[in-house]
C-alpha cells in the first residue's frame, strides 16, 4: 500500500483496474488522491460503492471487464495491484488490457502493473507437496477453525496454473468448500513484449514495493509504464 502512496502525487485521478472490494481506495483518498475503480464482479463492485458512498455520492466503482472498457474519463494514473492481471489468461487478453488502459491514460499519464516473478518452486511441486496449508483463519460468525490448503497444478504450454482452495473446518471434517481459480504465469520477457506491442513504454522497472532495481533475484515484477 505505501509503495501506491508514494508513487501516485495526491490530486491526481486515478484508476485501479481489479479494485475487488475497493480496499485500496480508502487509504488512497485519505491521501487526497481521486480515486476510481473498475471489476468485473458485481458483487464486489455493489460492496465497495457502499462503502464508497459513505464518504461521498461520486460516481468512483464501475462493473466492467478490464479487457474491454470505454470509459468517458482519462486519468493521470492506472494501476493494476497485487496479481489482480494475472487472472487475464491469454496474450490476446493482455495486449486488448493494455490497448483499453493506453486510451484512458492523460498524455502524461502512467500505468502501473504489479505481479509476481513466476516462481519454479511454486509451480513445480513434488507429488508429496502437491496439497500445501497457506492459511487458517477464525469464521467470523460461527468462530469456527477453518483451514486451507491449496493444490496447483501448472501447464507449461498455455503457462496457466490451476488453483484449488480447500477450506476445511477443523471440528467439523464432514464440511468443507473448495475454490477453484486459475492464474497466468508472466515471466518478464513476456510482460516486455506484451507492454511494447500495446504502445506503452517502460520507464521503470523494479523488483520490490521500496523500489530497487528488477534483477534476476526479484520476486516481483512492478512496471511504470507511459
Ligand atoms: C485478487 S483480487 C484483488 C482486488 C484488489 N486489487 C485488492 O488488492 O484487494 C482480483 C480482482 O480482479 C478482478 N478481475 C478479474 N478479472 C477481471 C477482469 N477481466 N476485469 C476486471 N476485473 C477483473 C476480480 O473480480 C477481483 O476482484
Amino acid at each position: 500500500m505505501e509503495f501506491y502512496k508514494n508513487i501516485i502525487p495526491p490530486q491526481s485521478k486515478v484508476l485501479e483496474l481489479g479494485s475487488g472490494t475497493g480496499r485500496l481506495a480508502m487509504p488512497l483518498i485519505r491521501e487526497n488522491i481521486d480515486y476510481h475503480g473498475l471489476d468485473i464482479s458485481k458483487e464486489l463492485c455493489d460492496f465497495s460503492k457502499r462503502i464508497l458512498n459513505q464518504i461521498d455520492s461520486k460516481k468512483r466503482i464501475y462493473n466492467e471487464d478490464m479487457r474491454d472498457f470505454h470509459l468517458d474519463n482519462k486519468f493521470d494514473y492506472i494501476f493494476i495491484a497485487f496479481n489482480s492481471f494475472l487472472h487475464i489468461l491469454t496474450d490476446e487478453d493482455a495486449i486488448k488490457v493494455f490497448s483499453c488502459v493506453k486510451e484512458h491514460l492523460k498524455d502524461n499519464g502512467k500505468f502501473v502493473l504489479d505481479i509476481l516473478v513466476p516462481d519454479p518452486d511454486f509451480l513445480y511441486r513434488e507429488e508429496k507437496y502437491r496439497e500445501l496449508p497457506v492459511m487458517d483463519f477464525k469464521d467470523s460468525k460461527t468462530g469456527e477453525l477453518i483451514e486451507i490448503f491449496e493444490t496447483c497444478k501448472y501447464d507449461v504450454d498455455t503457462e496457466v496454473c490451476d488453483l484449488s482452495w480447500d477450506y476445511r473446518y477443523k471440528d467439523n471434517p464432514s464440511y468443507n468448500k473448495v475454490f477453484d481459480y486459475q492464474m497466468r504465469m508472466y515471466y518478464p520477457d513476456t510482460i516486455n513484449r506484451l507492454l511494447i506491442d500495446a504502445g506503452l513504454d517502460i520507464e521503470d522497472r523494479f523488483g520490490d514495493y521500496e523500489c530497487s532495481r528488477f534483477n534476476e533475484s526479484s520476486q516481483l515484477q512492478i512496471y511504470v509504464c507511459k
